[in-house]
């Protein structure tokens, strides 16, 4: 059974078959982001677990950035940007990890936030855990601290969560397909 929040999420998440490709089907959060009472409650859900364990929001760019913007606001910390390669101006830390058939990288600024904070890590969908993983190696590298994980939906069976616990990370998720 799920909680109030969590229905409502999940009665919004469209799932269309052969997407990106056939025998893929996609997991869709705009219809979540496009209903304000449903953003904020996702927002809600993803941080309450980590109240007072946070400095920081840390967005993965790009769905992860609408969800750390929201998440911000109802829990007063700021977002630290985790942007694709080749975004940010300034001096960068970059890691990078397997996309199926290629590469891909995430960067932060190195000097965004003082040393020793403690990041929040928001985004809509954790599947093979290859994004999050990043995200965990580029926030440790940078001097930071990872508070854990929180995500709107967890695709079971692809390995993410075993891979963020057998780092340590606490990991949430508000639904599991
Ligand atoms: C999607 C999703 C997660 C990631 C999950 O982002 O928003 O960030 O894939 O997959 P994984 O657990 O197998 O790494 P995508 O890379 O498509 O970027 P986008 O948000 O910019 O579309």
């Amino acid at each position: 059974t799920l909680t109030p929040e969590a229905a409502l999420v999940d009665s919004l998440i469209a799932s269309i078959p052969d997407f990106p490709e056939h025998g893929v089907t996609f997991r869709d959060l705009t219809p979540v982001f496009a209903d304000g009472p449903a953003l904020k409650a996702l927002a809600e859900a993803l941080t309450a677990p980590f109240a007072g364990r946070f400095d920081y929001l840390g967005g993965l760019e790009a769905r992860g950035f609408l969800i750390a913007g929201a998440a911000s606001l109802v829990s007063g910390a700021g977002v630290l940007s985790v942007r694709k390669a080749g975004k940010l101006p300034r001096a960068v830390l970059s890691q990078e990890y397997a996309l199926e058939y290629s590469t891909a990288a995430l960067e932060v600024h190195v000097d965004q936030l003082p040393p020793g904070s403690r990041v929040l890590i928001v985004d809509d969908v954790l599947a093979t855990g290859g994004t999050a993983l990043a995200a965990v190696n580029l926030i440790e590298r940078a001097g930071w601290q990872v508070a854990g994980f929180a995500v709107a939906l967890e695709l079971d069976g692809l390995g993410g969560r075993a891979k963020l616990e057998a780092r340590g990370i606490e990991t949430f998720s508000l639904l599991k397909y």
